[in-house]
C-alpha cells in the first residue's frame, strides 16, 4: 500500500500527502526532492522542523573529509529555510494550531507545493502556499515562491537567505566560506573545499508588493541572510520570490558572479511563472519519448510509474561523462553518493533504450574509470582492469572498508563487497553491449569500448583460478549480489557474467582483427602479447565452469549454498518493517551460514540471460530461491518481476512489479529517508518494458515478446533503436511499430518470433 494520494489533472500526475503526519517528514523530504540531474533539493518545509533533515546535493560534488573518511557527496548550504513572521508572531508547523496540511508532488514537473492552513496566537485564518522546482530548462537555478493570505491584514516578515550550517550528519567539508552581497540585493556565498572544488550559491528575492523598508541584509556564521518585511491586505495573496543559482568545480570553470547576477536578474524579470512554462517546456520535450502509455492501469499505477521516470531524470547527469547516477540519486546522504553496479543494470536500460546519448555517457564515465580499476586489479594481483564496487567521482574504489561500530562489542565489522564483490567488471560490460546492440555505435567500441572489452577479459582470467583435478576454471572466494552470503566459490552470477564478458571480448576482439586490421594492430601495439591474450580469453572460455541445474532443477547459487541450513522462522523477517532485521537476531558470520538470501542472486542470472534457461527451470529457481529471499535490497523485487515475466507467469511477475512499485512510497515511514533506492525505480521501467513488453536488444533486431498483465490492454512507449525513435504499441491482439521519421537505417523487429525488417508502420 502507498502512503500518498494520487490525482490526475490536466493530463499532470500528482502525489500527495494530505496530513502533517510528522513520522512520514523525512521520507517525503526525500520522495518530493526537486531534482533536474544537476541538483537534487531535498523537500523539507521552509520554516524549520524538528524532524527536518534538509540537504541539497549536487552532481559530482564529492569531497573526502579526512584520511579515515571516503569521499562522499556533499551536502550544500540550504536555500529553501525560510522564517516567517506573522505580525511578529513566527510561523512553527511543530507549534502552531494548523488547520489544514497538504503538500504534492507534480510528478512531471517535479514541481512542489504545500498548502499550509493555521492559526498563530494573535493572527487567524493563515494560508501559505509555497512552490518550487529545479529548472530543467537552466538546470542550475532553482525557482521558489510562497504566498501568504490571511483574514486580517498582516505585516509579514521573511529571513532567507543560504545557510552553510549544513553538514553531512556533522561532518563538514567546506574549508573558507565567503558570503556577500551584490547591488544590494543578490546575497553570495563561495565555499572551498581543500582541494580546490567551489561551491557557490547566489540568491536573489523580491515580492509582488513593496517592500516596508530596505531589505536588512546580516551574516551568521557561514550563512547570510537578508530580512524582509511587507504589509498585506486581509485576503489578498502577498507573494514572495526566491531564485538561486547555484554552481560547482574549480575557480576555473565556474561561473562567475556578474554572469550569474544577469541570470537571476532576468529570473526576477521574467517570473515565477514563466520560468515554470520553460521549465515544463524543456521537460515535454523529455516526456514526449519517456512517458509510458498504458490502458487499463490503475491511476495509482500510472503515477508510481511516473514518479519513477521523472526521478530517473532527476537522478543522472544526463548532459555529461565526468559523473554518473548514485545509489540514492541527489536526494539523500544514503551510500555516501556513491555509485554502484545499480547505475549500469538497473538504471542504464531506459536509458540505453529511449535516450542512448545519455548511456553513451554513462558509460564512457566507466572509460574514465578504467585508471581506478587498473589500480584496483594490481592492488588485489591481478592484471586488467577490476572496477571497484563503489565510485565517486574519480573511478578508484570507495567502498568503506568497515562498517559502523557495534555498539556492543566496539569494533567494525570489515565490508566484504568493496573487497570480493567482482561481478560488476562484468555488469559494465554487460550494459556496454547491450548499449552497442541497440545503437550499433562501432564509434564508442573505436573511442571506448574495445579499450574496456580487452582490459576486463584480461583481468577475469587472472582472478579464475585454473583446478587442474577438475581441468576447469574456478572462481574463488567472491560474493555475488546476494550480500548475506560472502566468501563462496563459483557463485552463477559471478560466472555467468564473467563467461559472458569474455566471449563478449573475444568475439569482438577476433573480429576485429579480419574486419578492422588498422584497428587491431594499434591494439596489438599497445598490448604486445595481444595474440595470447586472445588464445587465453578462448580457454577461458572453453574451461570456466557454470553452475548447471541439478536433478531437482535448481541451480546452486555457489557451490556451497545448498547444503547450508535453512534460516528457521524465516518467514518472521520477510514480513519484518524493519529492513535487514535477521540481522538483530543473527550475527554476519550465523547468516553467512545459512540459506538466506538479502536480495535476487540467481533470479538476476535468470533475468540476465534469459535464452540459456527453460521455462522450468527459470519457474522452479525462481520459487526456490524466492521461499529463501528476505528482499531486504530494494533491487531484489523488480529483479522477480523481470523473471517471471520471462516466462509468462505474469501474475506472479505482477505480483514483484506491484512490489518494486511500493519501494518509496510505501506506508513504512522509515525507508527511504536518506535517499530513494534508485536502482529500483529503474528496475520499475525494467519491469515494464524489458518484463511485460519482452523487449530485448540483439545484434541484428530488437525482440519483442509482450506478456502484459490481465487487466493491461494497451502499452505504448517509444524505443529508439539505431538512433531511430520507433513508437511501440502493444494490444491484447495485435502489435503496431511506428517509425517517428523515415528510416535511414535498417531496423528489425523480431515480434513473437519472426524477424521484420522496419521500412514503415507495421502492424502485427
Ligand atoms: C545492495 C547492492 C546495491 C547497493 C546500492 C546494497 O544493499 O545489496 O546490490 O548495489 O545496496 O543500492
Amino acid at each position: 500500500m502507498i502512503y500518498y494520494k494520487v490525482k490526475k489533472e490536466e493530463n499532470q500526475i500528482y502525489l500527495i500527502e494530505d496530513k502533517l503526519d510528522k513520522r512520514y517528514t523525512s521520507k517525503t523530504e526525500t520522495v518530493f526532492t526537486q531534482c533536474n540531474g544537476y541538483l537534487g533539493v531535498r523537500a523539507s518545509y521552509e520554516t524549520k522542523m524538528l524532524q527536518e533533515s534538509r540537504g541539497m546535493f549536487v552532481t559530482g560534488l564529492y569531497h573526502k573529509a579526512g584520511a579515515h573518511e571516503v569521499s562522499e557527496l556533499v551536502n550544500c548550504p540550504d536555500i529553501i529555510e525560510m522564517d516567517i513572521c506573522i505580525n511578529e508572531e513566527k510561523v512553527n508547523l511543530d507549534t502552531c494550531s494548523l488547520k489544514g496540511f497538504r503538500r504534492s508532488l507534480n510528478v512531471m514537473t517535479g514541481e512542489l507545493e504545500t498548502i499550509v492552513n493555521c492559526d498563530l496566537e494573535k493572527t487567524k485564518g493563515i494560508c501559505i502556499k509555497t512552490r518550487r522546482f529545479a529548472s530543467m530548462k537552466n538546470r542550475h537555478l532553482i525557482c521558489h515562491m510562497i504566498e501568504v493570505s490571511s483574514e486580517e491584514d498582516i505585516i509579514v516578515h521573511i529571513t532567507t537567505g543560504i545557510n552553510g550550517q549544513i553538514t553531512n550528519s556533522g561532518v563538514t567539508h567546506f574549508d573558507k566560506v565567503e558570503a556577500r552581497v551584490f547591488d544590494k540585493k543578490y546575497m553570495h556565498t563561495e565555499n572551498s573545499c581543500d582541494d580546490g572544488q567551489v561551491f557557490k550559491v547566489m540568491t536573489v528575492c523580491s515580492s509582488n508588493r513593496d517592500a516596508s523598508q530596505e531589505p536588512i541584509f546580516g551574516l551568521k556564521r557561514r550563512s547570510i541572510y537578508g530580512n524582509y518585511e511587507y504589509t498585506s491586505k486581509s485576503n489578498e495573496a502577498f507573494q514572495f520570490f526566491k531564485y538561486s543559482f547555484v554552481d560547482t568545480g574549480t575557480n576555473e570553470n565556474i561561473a562567475d558572479e556578474e554572469t550569474i547576477k544577469q541570470v537571476l536578474g532576468t529570473c526576477e524579470k521574467i517570473g515565477y511563472e514563466e520560468l515554470r512554462r520553460e521549465h515544463i517546456e524543456a521537460f515535454d520535450k523529455l516526456w514526449n519519448y519517456a512517458k509510458i502509455e498504458i490502458e487499463g492501469a490503475t491511476l495509482e499505477e500510472e503515477a508510481e510509474i511516473t514518479f519513477a521516470q521523472y526521478h530517473l531524470f532527476g537522478m543522472t547527469p544526463s548532459y555529461t561523462s565526468e559523473y554518473s547516477v548514485a545509489a540514492k540519486g541527489l536526494t539523500g546522504e544514503g551510500y555516501k553518493g556513491h555509485i554502484f553496479w545499480d547505475a549500469e543494470i538497473f538504471i542504464m536500460p531506459f536509458f540505453t533504450s529511449v535516450f542512448p546519448e545519455v548511456a553513451r555517457n554513462l558509460l564512457q564515465f566507466r572509460y574514465k574509470g578504467l585508471a581506478g580499476a587498473r589500480d584496483k586489479a594490481r592492488e588485489y594481483g591481478y592484471e586488467g582492469a577490476m572496477y571497484p564496487w563503489e565510485v565517486a567521482k574519480t573511478g578508484k574504489e570507495e567502498t568503506p572498508l568497515y562498517a559502523a561500530l557495534n555498539i556492543h562489542t566496539g569494533k567494525a565489522g570489515k565490508v566484504w563487497s568493496g573487497i570480493k564483490e567482482h561481478h560488476v567488471t562484468a555488469d559494465i560490460i554487460y550494459a556496454l553491449w547491450d548499449y552497442y546492440k541497440m545503437t550499433g555505435d562501432q564509434k564508442f567500441l573505436l573511442d571506448y569500448g574495445y579499450e574496456m572489452l580487452i582490459e576486463t577479459a584480461i583481468f577475469w582470467c587472472k582472478r579464475a583460478t585454473f583446478i587442474p583435478d577438475k581441468n576447469q576454471y574456478e572462481i574463488l572466494d567472491v560474493i555475488g549480489p546476494d550480500e548475506y552470503t560472502e566468501h563462496i566459490d563459483n557463485n552463477a552470477y559471478t560466472n555467468y557474467m564473467a563467461y559472458e564478458n569474455v566471449k563478449i571480448a573475444y568475439e569482438t576482439i577476433s573480429a576485429l582483427e579480419q574486419e578492422l586490421p588498422k584497428i587491431y594492430m594499434e591494439f596489438a601495439k599497445k598490448y604486445d602479447d595481444l595474440e595470447d591474450k586472445i588464445s587465453e580469453w578462448k580457454l577461458f572460455l572453453e574451461k570456466i565452469y557454470l553452475p548447471k541445474a541439478n536433478r531437482e532443477l535448481v541451480i546452486p547459487q555457489d557451490d556451497s549454498f545448498l547444503s547450508k541450513k535453512l534460516l528457521p522462522n524465516i518467514e518472521k523477517y520477510r514480513n519484518s518493517q524493519v529492513k535487514q532485521s535477521v540481522l538483530l537476531d543473527y550475527s554476519r558470520d550465523e547468516v553467512v551460514n545459512m540459506q538466506v538470501l538479502k536480495q535476487a542472486d540467481v533470479v538476476m542470472l535468470l533475468n540476465m540471460m534469459p535464452h540459456l534457461f527453460d521455462e522450468e527451470t527459470v519457474k522452479k529457481n525462481v520459487q526456490y530461491y524466492e521461499q529463501r529471499t528476505l528482499h531486504d535490497s530494494s533491487l531484489s523485487y523488480c529483479a522477480h518481476a523481470v523473471a517471471c515475466a520471462e516466462i509468462g507467469d505474469i501474475d506472479l511477475a505482477y505480483h514483484f512489479f506491484e512490489k518494486s512499485l511500493e519501494i518509496d512510497l510505501d506506508t513504512n515511514y522509515q525507508d527511504s529517508i536518506d535517499g530513494i533506492h534508485s536502482a529500483s525505480l529503474g528496475g520499475i521501467w525494467n519491469c515494464v518494458i524489458r518484463g511485460f513488453a519482452g523487449v530485448k536488444s540483439h545484434m541484428n533486431y530488437v525482440e519483442i515478446t509482450p506478456n502484459l498483465p490481465k487487466k493491461w490492454k494497451k502499452l505504448k512507449f517509444y524505443l529508439k533503436v539505431k538512433g531511430q525513435y520507433v513508437r511501440i504499441e502493444i494490444n491484447k491482439d495485435k502489435i503496431i511499430l511506428k517509425p517517428e521519421n523515415d528510416i535511414e537505417q535498417k531496423v528489425s523487429f523480431k515480434i513473437n518470433g519472426q524477424v521484420y525488417l522496419l521500412e514503415k508502420e507495421l502492424v502485427l
